[in-house]
């Protein structure tokens, strides 16, 4: 994976104490910096899946052009659960291009690339990492006692889960 090169995202974790979750105040600071870091690697992701979208040629281009923008509606619309997520255990959404950038994991798209199969490929990749974060936030929510971010990442790798599916069996693995 690329290295992030860019300076750390300044991002204060205090959360508000008026929360309609029973969860501790060290806890659910915890789960939000978790969730803003989901938040970024969905962020970026979705921005990396639209660029496929837009760049794809070749002869699934029939095939993939709509497929890739299956999956940015989906990611746009996880994109706004993990930030509500975050700010309904009193937290700051942090959620600009340029603070996704600084935080997340997936690894940068290569501008370069045309062909529908080398789409799919870098896809599978920036898919792996992705769902790797999901399952890893999943277990530190479950850790902490909060079921219901729990069960809202696995409703999303879930479905993300699904999407990594179509693009393995478009590559014929
Ligand atoms: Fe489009």
């Amino acid at each position: 994976m690329t290295r992030n090169t860019l300076k750390p995202a300044a991002r204060p974790n205090a959360v508000r104490t008026s929360t309609p979750s029973s969860l501790s105040e060290t806890t659910r600071e915890r789960i939000v910096a978790e969730l803003n870091d989901r938040l970024a690697d969905a962020a970026d992701l979705h921005s990396q899946v639209k660029v496929a979208h837009w760049n794809v040629k070749g002869p699934q281009f029939a095939a993939l052009h709509p497929l890739f923008e299956t999956f940015a509606v989906a990611l746009a619309g996880w994109i706004d659960e993990l930030a509500e997520r975050a700010v309904i255990l009193g937290g700051t959404a942090y959620g600009t291009v340029r603070q996704a950038a600084r935080a997340s994991r997936i690894a940068e798209y290569p501008s370069e690339v045309t062909r529908d199969l080398e789409h799919v490929e870098l896809l599978v990749a920036r898919f792996d990492t992705f769902a790797e974060g999901l399952r890893a936030t999943r277990g530190l929510a479950e850790e902490f006692g909060d079921i219901d971010t729990a069960d809202l990442l696995t409703a999303m790798l879930q479905q993300h889960e699904k999407h990594g599916w179509f693009l393995r069996a478009t590559l014929g693995v």
